[in-house]
């Protein structure tokens, strides 16, 4: 896509909360006129008690600043700054905006997670000195390359659970440690994942996004993205047979750091086998799991998939090994797998027949929450994560900062 070599290619995004109709318009009026800030929405509630959906409508505006009017009140308003903070960490700036300036409100103001107070209606210079903050603080993290993480699923055969766990650490990982997690279901037609998750309609497919590589925003992603309930972004596969995917691996390449640029993490529902689809997958992946269920076959199937990925020269260190339905009573033991693979077994997920099947057929995932052995595998796995950190950022090509030249 040509831009607009006038218009920087990734503004500051800011939305307001409760923010007074005079004050509004001001608004909109100065951020008119600075090309590198754009203004999105006013939400006219404060958040309540742990919001989560409210939270949930913020996010989905990828919001870098965030502009709330105290004036209506100053309870709620500190309590929505404060659920803010916890949600977004530092990746989203909180401006008070008061009618109000007592030393004592401005203090109470900062403590709830603030960084800015401005006294309305705040002049355009400070304004521009409060968003230039962001701006450096946006563009150091940027500098930072941090990065969403990949991780891709493969099937040491079909059926193996790829798609049950890729649904579920997505859907885990979402409720348990917050963030944003995109799922895509990378199968060329009929991938499960929408099925899995109980989502009837899709307008875009995942291979339509990859298509439209060329013009990549976060804008046009929000745009194909399905918003699930249970907090995760999902990138469904075709519902129908398609004659043929016709993408080039690097283009899935292109898409997959583009993307990288605004999640945290990125699971990949891989079909099995290593296709040039799913080989332009593992490359961008920082981690690759392959998925198997404790039988010789799929033993078997798992020293190729080992053998093969070496071949591509993909480390063999960012490989993990998950053994799904397992059982300490079977014939097949961890300690037998470990020693055929010369690899050790990162996870096993129990064999949980029961409550993963009426998941499926009713489309919806088994939460955190389940007293199951299932869900406490998976608690336990993202309980062990380390903070990774990942932040948005944007890609180096597209850093213009004009703001900064003021
Ligand atoms: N841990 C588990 N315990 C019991 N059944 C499971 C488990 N994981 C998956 N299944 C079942 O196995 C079948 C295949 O799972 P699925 O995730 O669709 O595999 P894949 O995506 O690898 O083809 C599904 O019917 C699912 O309900
Ligand atoms: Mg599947």
């Amino acid at each position: 896509m040509t831009r607009n070599n006038h218009q920087p290619a990734n503004p500051l995004r800011v939305i307001s909360v409760c923010l007074d109709e005079g004050s509004l318009t001001g608004l909109q009026r100065e951020l008119r006129s600075m090309t590198d800030a754009e203004f999105l929405v006013n939400l006219p509630q404060y958040l309540g008690v742990a919001d989560a959906m409210g939270a949930q409508r913020m996010k989905d505006f990828y919001p870098d600043i965030v502009m709330l009017d105290f004036d209506q009140d100053r309870v709620r308003a500190a309590a929505t700054a404060e659920h803010l903070e916890a949600v977004f960490k530092d990746r989203v700036a909180i401006f008070a905006v008061s009618s109000k300036s007592e030393p004592d409100l401005i203090i109470s103001a900062m403590r709830s997670g603030c960084s800015e107070y401005l006294v309305k209606p705040p002049a355009k210079e400070r304004l521009v000195q409060a968003f230039t903050k962001v701006a450096i603080r946006k563009q150091e993290r940027e500098r930072g390359k941090q990065r969403g993480k990949i991780i891709t699923m493969l099937g040491a055969k079909g059926g193996a659970g790829v798609t049950t766990i890729a649904v579920h650490i997505s859907t885990f990982l979402a409720k348990l440690r917050g963030g944003r997690i995109l799922l895509i279901d990378q199968h060329p037609d009929l991938g499960d994942i929408a099925l899995y998750l109980g989502i009837d309609k899709h307008l875009y497919h995942f291979y339509e996004l990859v298509n439209n590589v060329e013009r990549l925003d976060a804008k046009l992603v929000q745009g194909f993205v399905v918003q699930h309930a249970s907090g995760i972004h999902v990138l469904a596969s075709p519902d129908a047979f398609e004659t043929g995917v016709s993408v080039s691996g690097p283009d899935v390449e292109s898409t997959l750091e583009f993307l990288k640029t605004m999640y945290d993490y990125i699971v990949i529902d891989c079909a099995p086998g290593l296709s040039g689809l799913n080989l332009a997958a593992v490359q961008r992946s920082d981690e690759v799991w392959l998925v198997a269920t404790p039988d010789v076959p799929s033993v078997r199937n798992l020293s190729r998939y080992l053998e093969h990925l070496t071949r591509f020269s993909y480390p063999v260190d960012s490989v993990r090994v998950l053994i799904n339905r397992y059982s300490k009573r079977g014939e097949i033991t961890r300690e037998h797998m470990e020693k055929v693979l010369r690899k050790s077994v990162y996870m096993t997920v129990p064999n949980s027949y029961a409550e993963v099947m009426d998941a499926v057929n009713t489309g919806t995932p088994i939460t955190p929450g389940t007293r199951s052995e299932f869900a406490a595998t998976l608690r336990q796995w993202t309980d062990s994560l380390a903070d990774n950190g990942a932040a948005v950022s944007v890609p180096a090509e597209k850093r213009r900062w004009t703001m900064l030249g003021l």
